[in-house]
């Protein structure tokens, strides 16, 4: 499986924990069911975003400098992780509440980015081989981490 193919198919798993989380975090009533809900994004986030970094950004350096866009990307990935913990510290539940939904609101135009410009960049610039082979790295690094 290509690399491009995987991350997709994390970021429609995404999309759904994303509906989920606008859906309910209105609702909540303590400040405990916000910062669960906001850990449990951080922590799925943190490996998605770090495969996104280790295994697909060096590949793509050359054109995404091209594009203005290398820092932004890791940028992005810092600050979405940065207003999720930002939820954590915070005592109050309105407060909590509107950085939940700030995070949310970014990593979906993140997300969006990805899908529209980066994964097809990634695909025209790419060799399929390479693609593969990227896809193959995701799956070894998934196996030592479930060991
Ligand atoms: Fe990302
Ligand atoms: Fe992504």
């Amino acid at each position: 499986m290509k690399i491009t193919e995987i991350l997709m198919a994390e970021h429609v798993v995404f999309h759904n924990l994303f509906d989920h989380l606008e859906h309910n975090a209105p609702r909540l009533k303590t400040l405990a069911e916000l910062k669960a809900l906001a850990a449990t994004l951080e922590t799925l986030l943190r490996a998605h975003s770090n495969t996104e970094d280790e295994l697909f950004i060096a590949p793509l350096e050359h054109c995404l400098e091209q594009l203005g866009q290398s820092e932004t990307f890791h940028e992005e990935h810092e600050e979405i992780d940065q207003s999720l913990l930002d939820v954590q510290k915070t005592r109050q539940l309105g407060q909590a509440r509107q950085r939940l939904a700030q995070a949310v609101a970014a990593c979906r135009k993140h997300f969006d980015k990805e899908e529209r410009s980066v994964f097809p960049l990634a695909e025209r610039t790419l060799k399929s081989d390479t693609l593969q082979a990227l896809g193959a790295a995701w799956m070894k690094r998934r196996e030592a981490a479930l060991k």
